[in-house]
């Protein structure tokens, strides 16, 4: 496996502090990414083999999804690309990646598009972590940077949210002097909570030098409050962001997403690169962002839901951390893991627990419809 490294990215390695005995797993990272147990949401999501058995009519608000798909627009482009997909579009991405550049007023090289954000994702710890530099991230936190961390032998640390659920500035950039990589989630996953943009600001000027700033806003576009970090990449800053399609665009199953960032920061991801991107998510993704009518149709849609739930917990005298995005946390009471099980009983697949909420259980938003049949089979599960 090893054998798979260049000689080159061997002696990079070398470099920075990663052994020989290494480069097995970071072979496997290059090469099988997809395949490896921290690849995302959907892997991480709890009970995965139970759920291999889940009848049609089940309701899943596991992984964050949206039930709504891809826009109108986007099914469009996608199915008229369908004939032509024998051909390499390279086309596709570079038009994907100047669309982003002249709606984020950046230029060209900020923007580099993968498929989805689980793959810049794992490629910015792999790039910026190591034996020597930590990944710095927040519990309960979005795990799959973490897992990754620890499978390459960079050391994880955890810093936890403030009780607003906000990310903790002061700590998160001083958590250690050696980090790597620093990661803020916002919205953060699993809590749906915004960290302002002054804690962000504290962050990126504050952190050690060195180290990335690398804010996932995965969940960005559902947010009334959370702050787009794109001002930090105009101005050079040691930052690299993340967005996706999988969210708010329902393009989970169709793998589109980009990164940005300063050309030389983004540099080191495009050696682990692997070739073309799949066409439908690029034209997807391009009819989606000027389908313009989308963000604000669905983050109002998304809102109404949330606030209908709250209003419901707040009666129950339920507690959750309040959310700007389409998942939530709510406290259960009892061990997480059981109300997950009791709820597969009445075939509704809710998120999982984190360690540091061990009775807390993540939900995501569904349609109106699934959210009703969740409210019943949670009140069933929590009063039995
Ligand atoms: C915070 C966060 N980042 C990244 C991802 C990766 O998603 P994808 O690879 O589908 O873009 C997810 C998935 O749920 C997520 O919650």
């Amino acid at each position: 496996m090893s054998n798979l490294l260049t000689s080159e990215q061997r002696r990079a390695f070398l470099r920075r502090g990663f052994s020989r005995r290494d480069f097995g797993r970071l072979a496997a990272f290059l090469t099988a990414g997809a395949a490896l147990p921290f690849y995302n949401e959907a892997a991480l999501a709890q009970g995965l083999s139970a759920m291999r058995n889940l009848p049609p009519d089940a309701i899943r608000i596991n992984a964050n999804e949206n039930p709504l798909g891809p826009c109108a627009e986007a099914l469009e482009a996608m199915r008229a690309v369908l004939p032509q997909g024998g051909r390499y579009l390279y086309n596709e991405t570079f038009a994907l990646a100047d669309l982003v550049a002249d709606i984020e007023g950046l230029k060209r090289e900020n923007v580099m598009p993968f498929a989805g954000s689980s793959d810049p994702l794992h490629r910015v710890v792999l790039a910026y972590s190591s034996p020597e530099k930590s990944f710095v991230v927040a519990e309960p936190g979005y795990e799959a940077g973490g897992r990754a961390a620890k499978y390459i032998g960079a050391k994880v640390v955890s810093v936890p949210l403030r009780k607003d659920g906000s990310h903790d500035p002061q700590a998160m950039a001083s958590a250690d002097p050696n980090a790597g990589v620093i990661y803020v989630c916002n919205p953060n996953n699993p809590t749906g909570s915004v960290t302002r943009k002054e804690d962000v600001d504290y962050i990126v000027a504050n952190k050690p030098k060195g180290a990335i700033v690398l804010l996932d806003e995965a969940y960005i576009h559902f947010s009334h409050t959370a702050v787009p970090g794109t001002p930090y990449i105009t101005a050079n800053e040691d930052v690299i962001i993340l967005r996706t399609f999988s969210k708010l665009y329902g393009m989970a199953g169709l793998r589109a997403g980009y990164a940005l960032g300063r050309p030389e920061l983004l540099e080191p991801l495009r050696k682990y690169a692997a070739g073309a991107l799949p066409v439908t998510g690029m034209v997807g993704a391009i009819a989606s962002l000027k389908a313009k009518s989308v963000v604000p149709e669905r983050k109002k849609l998304v809102a109404e839901t949330r606030q209908d739930l709250f209003d419901w917990m707040d009666k129950k005298g339920l507690h959750y951390i309040p959310s700007g995005a389409n998942m939530f946390m709510v406290d259960t009471g009892r061990p997480g893991e059981q109300v997950f099980e009791a709820m597969l009983k009445h075939k509704v697949v809710i998120g999982r627990t984190w360690p540091s909420r061990p009775t807390s259980v993540r939900v995501s938003i569904g349609t109106p419809a699934e959210m009703s049949k969740f409210k019943a089979a949670f009140e069933a599960v929590l009063s039995s």
